[in-house]
């Protein structure tokens, strides 16, 4: 097969620019990985006259991203605009419906229309693809559509985002509070001025409904996931993880228990000592649980131009050599609805408590968690000197309803001074 593969290019900011260095400096080796030219045709982006640092001459110019989906000479669609709904979307349904092959970046539509574009992309024979929109320059996606398809996944976890990652190293690493490391990470361009959405966890949340897609052969479901940010991780819950051989990640967990899906993305401890533990700074990591192969572990760069031109380019070899595979690994049709558990698992947690410095409060909060079914497994009263009495409890593995009563029953007494911190710890 000679004929070139034809490239519209939706979208030259960071990642879409990463790209057309990838295809203009790596030409004839990319001719000869996909068996034929990979040409970019037309661009499109929305200001035209921008220096992108990038030759830009050759291309024919859309303002419009959706004509550039319609063009006669694209065969392939890259979105790398961003966004759930708009022109991405738009760009990506138009060049589904006309015939042409998509590959996207875009994790915020794929959550939330991957279904919808699934069978469209489907119904057209069309490929749709998404490497890099999970985890940026790791493999992740083929890995469990492709490598690992014969087996029944049993979990996926993961650090899905670098700015999360960066802050709680940094907090440990310099003993600075979380303001005062995401004001750094925003001046170092870690994080963005409005960093809701990497800090709120939204953004690895919906890497992870992706995930969990792939892995249970379900819809993609980012409503039920339960998602809590790292806004509200203290430096002194990392200091006292540390001190007791754990770090607090933003971790991403999805595993199948009775038939229903367990999707959580919240800050847990992993052991200082474990792979996950011990990843620093804007690095992800995915761990995949499968019954034949066992555990495989993937870490690399989450995120920036060339990890994620790296991705998409890898996508689009494969289109090149006419590999059209379903989009989440099963036909769309055949995905189940997904069955999101109401409950989450069993684990042991770490808590700290804020208790006034007088005889019997310990052994009155102990009382209460063992009178809601909660073994203690360490206990560890810290040094204090005034303003009360920071004690830390490790417990065994307990039901989290059962803890939440009995948290709810140590707030109301008089001697705990602060809400009560829980934070679960998972077994990595
Ligand atoms: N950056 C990363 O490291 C990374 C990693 C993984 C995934 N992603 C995903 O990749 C996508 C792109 O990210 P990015 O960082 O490259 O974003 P970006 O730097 O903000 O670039 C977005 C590009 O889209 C163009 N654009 C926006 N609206 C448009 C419209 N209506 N019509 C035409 N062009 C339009 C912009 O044009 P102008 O330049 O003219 O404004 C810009 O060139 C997102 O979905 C993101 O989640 C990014």
């Amino acid at each position: 097969m000679t004929q070139p593969l034809r490239i519209g290019l939706a979208g030259l900011g960071t990642v879409g620019v990463g790209v057309i260095r990838i295809v203009q400096d790596h030409a004839e080796m990319l001719r000869a990985r996909a068996g034929r030219p990979i040409e970019i045709t037309a661009v499109s982006a929305r200001s035209r006259h921008r220096d992108r640092g990038v030759a830009l001459a050759a291309y024919a110019w859309e303002d419009d991203p959706v004509a550039l989906a319609r063009r006669d000479d694209v065969d392939l669609v890259i979105e790398v605009m961003g966004g759930e709904n708009g022109p991405a979307k738009a760009t990506t349904k138009t060049a589904l419906e006309n015939g042409k092959h998509v590959v996207t970046a875009n994790k915020a539509m794929m959550a939330r229309h991957g279904h919808e574009l699934a069978e469209l992309a489907e119904k057209n024979g069309v490929a749709l693809r998404f490497e890099a929109a999970v985890a940026g320059g790791i493999p992740v996606v083929k890995a469990l559509s492709e490598g690992l398809a014969a087996n029944a996944i049993t979990r996926v976890l993961g650090v899905l985002n670098g700015t999360c990652n960066y802050i709680l190293t940094e907090m440990e690493r310099t003993g600075a509070a979380y303001g005062k490391v995401l004001e750094d990470a925003q001046r170092l361009g870690y994080a963005e001025a409005d960093p809701t959405f990497d800090v709120g966890g939204f953004d690895a949340a919906q890497k992870l409904a992706l995930l969990t897609s792939l892995a249970f052969n379900t819809r993609v479901d980012y409503d039920n996931l339960t998602i809590e940010g790292i806004e509200r991780v203290s430096l002194a819950d990392i200091e006292h993880a540390a001190e007791l051989g754990y770090r607090i990640k933003l971790l991403g967990v999805t595993q199948v228990e009775n038939g229903a899906v367990e999707s959580r993305m919240q800050p847990c401890l992993v052991p200082a000592e474990s792979l996950l533990g011990e990843i620093e700074g804007v690095t992800n990591m995915v761990v995949i649980e499968g019954d034949s192969v066992g555990r495989i572990i993937l870490a690399g760069p989450g995120a920036g131009e060339g990890p994620t031109a790296s991705a998409i380019m890898g996508d689009v070899i494969d289109v090149a050599w006419g590999l059209i595979l379903p989009v989440f690994g099963h036909p769309a049709a055949a995905l189940a609805p997904s069955n999101p558990s109401k409950t989450s698992s069993r684990a042991a947690y770490y808590l700290r408590f804020l208790l006034t410095d007088a005889p019997g409060t310990l052994a009155k909060v102990a009382t209460a968690l063992g009178e809601a079914g909660i073994s203690i497994n360490r206990m560890r009263q810290v040094q204090h000197s005034e303003g009360g009495a920071p004690v830390l409890i490790l417990t065994h593995e307990t039901d989290r309803s059962a803890l939440d009563g009995a948290l709810a029953r140590i707030a109301g007494f008089e001697a705990c001074l602060e809400t009560p911190v829980a934070i679960r710890i998972e077994d990595v």
